[in-house]
C-alpha cells in the first residue's frame, strides 16, 4: 500500500487538512499517513522549522499532502515550503483555476526565476537575481505541454519586451511546443493579467515563470471567487506535493470557518497523480455538488463551517 506524508502546518493548515483527510479516508481507506510536523509553530518551540531528517521522510513517502505554513517577517527564517520545493526539485506547479467563465490551468515554473534565492541585501541597494535556464525552461514547457495535450492549447506568458532573460524562456517554450505538437501562442504578462479579468475564456493552459505564476494564480483565484477554492500540485520527476494555494490565514485560524475546498481539491489532484482518475473525478464532482447546494464558507459569502462543507462533500461521494 502506498503511503503519503501529511504536513498540516500552521494557522488554518490543520483545519483544512483534517477536512481533506476526511474525504481522502472516504475514497481511499487504509492509505498509510505519515504525519510530519514542520513550520513556524515548530520553529518557535525548537528553533528549527524543518530538519534534514524531515526532508528524508518526505522523500521516503514521495507524495505529500500539505496545508499551509506561516512565514514570519524574520530575516533569519527561511520559507519551509520553498526549501521543500527546491530540495525535492518540484519544478512544476500546476494550478487549475475554475469558475466565472474561467477554466485555466496555470503551469508555473517553481524552482528558478526570481525565487533563485540569490540575493545581495545592503542598506542602500538590494538585488535579487532572476535566473532563467534553458533546461529549466524546457522542462517546465514539457510539463505544460503534457497538460495542454489533454486539453486545447498553450499560452506562454512572459515579459520579454523588458526582461531579456524571458527571451530565453519564451523561445525555449515555443520550441518545446513545436516538438510536442502543441498549439501555442504567447502573451506579455501585463496583457495576460488584463485579459484574464476581461475575457478569462481566452486562455486554456498558461505556462510562465515563477513570480508571474505566483501572481497570476492569485488573480485567477480572485476571478474564481476565493483563494479558498483553489488547489495545486507541485511536481518533480520523483516527488509530488499537493497543497491549497492559500496561505495559513492566522486571522481566521482556529475559528472553524476556513474554506476546505482548496485542500479537498488538492486531494483530487493527488489521486490523479496516483493514477486514481475515477476517484479524482468523483471528488471534484462531489465538491461541485456541495458548492452548488450552497455549502459555502464565509469567504464565499456563506455561513457554513469547514466541517459542514467537508461533510457535505463526503455525502456526495
Ligand atoms: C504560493 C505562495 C508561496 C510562493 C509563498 C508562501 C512562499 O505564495 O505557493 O503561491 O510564493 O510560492
Ligand atoms: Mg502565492
Amino acid at each position: 500500500m502506498q503511503k503519503i506524508a501529511v504536513v498540516k502546518g500552521d494557522g488554518i493548515g490543520p483545519e483544512v487538512i483534517d477536512a481533506a483527510l476526511e474525504v481522502l479516508d472516504h475514497v481511499l481507506p487504509g492509505l498509510q499517513q505519515v504525519h510530519v510536523e514542520v513550520g513556524y509553530g515548530r520553529w518557535r518551540r525548537t528553533g528549527d522549522a524543518i530538519s534534514a531528517q524531515d526532508i528524508d521522510t518526505l522523500k521516503d513517502c514521495g507524495c505529500i499532502l500539505f496545508g499551509a505554513i506561516t512565514t514570519p517577517p524574520d530575516p533569519s527564517y527561511k520559507s519551509v515550503l520553498l526549501r521543500i520545493r527546491k530540495e525535492l526539485d518540484l519544478y512544476s506547479n500546476i494550478r487549475p483555476l475554475l469558475g466565472n467563465g474561467m477554466d485555466i490551468v496555470i503551469v508555473r515554473e517553481n524552482t528558478e526565476g526570481l525565487y533563485s534565492g540569490i540575493e545581495d541585501i545592503g542598506d542602500k541597494r538590494a538585488t535579487t537575481l532572476r535566473v532563467i535556464t534553458l533546461e529549466g525552461s524546457r522542462r517546465i514547457a514539457r510539463a505544460a505541454c503534457k497538460v495542454a495535450l489533454q486539453r486545447k492549447r498553450l499560452t506562454v506568458v512572459h515579459k520579454s519586451n523588458v526582461l531579456k532573460s524571458d527571451t530565453l524562456f519564451l523561445n525555449s517554450c515555443m520550441q518545446v511546443a513545436r516538438e510536442e505538437g502543441v498549439l501555442a501562442d504567447d502573451m506579455l504578462v501585463d496583457a495576460a493579467a488584463y485579459t484574464m479579468v476581461r475575457s478569462p475564456g481566452r486562455f486554456d493552459v498558461m505556462v510562465t515563470t515563477n513570480l508571474f505564476g505566483d501572481i497570476l494564480s492569485d488573480l485567477g483565484a480572485g476571478i474564481a471567487g476565493s483563494l479558498g477554492l483553489c488547489a495545486s500540485a507541485n511536481l518533480g520527476d520523483r516527488y509530488a506535493l499537493f497543497e491549497p494555494i492559500h496561505g495559513s490565514a492566522p486571522d481566521i485560524a482556529g475559528k472553524g470557518i476556513a474554506n476546505p475546498v482548496g485542500a479537498i481539491r488538492s486531494v483530487s489532484l493527488m489521486l490523479q497523480w496516483m493514477g486514481e482518475h475515477k476517484l479524482a473525478a468523483n471528488v471534484e464532482r462531489a465538491v461541485k455538488a456541495a458548492l452548488d447546494e450552497g455549502f459555502l464558507t464565509p469567504d464565499l459569502g456563506g455561513t457554513m463551517s469547514t466541517r459542514q462543507v467537508a461533510k457535505a462533500v463526503v455525502s456526495h461521494l
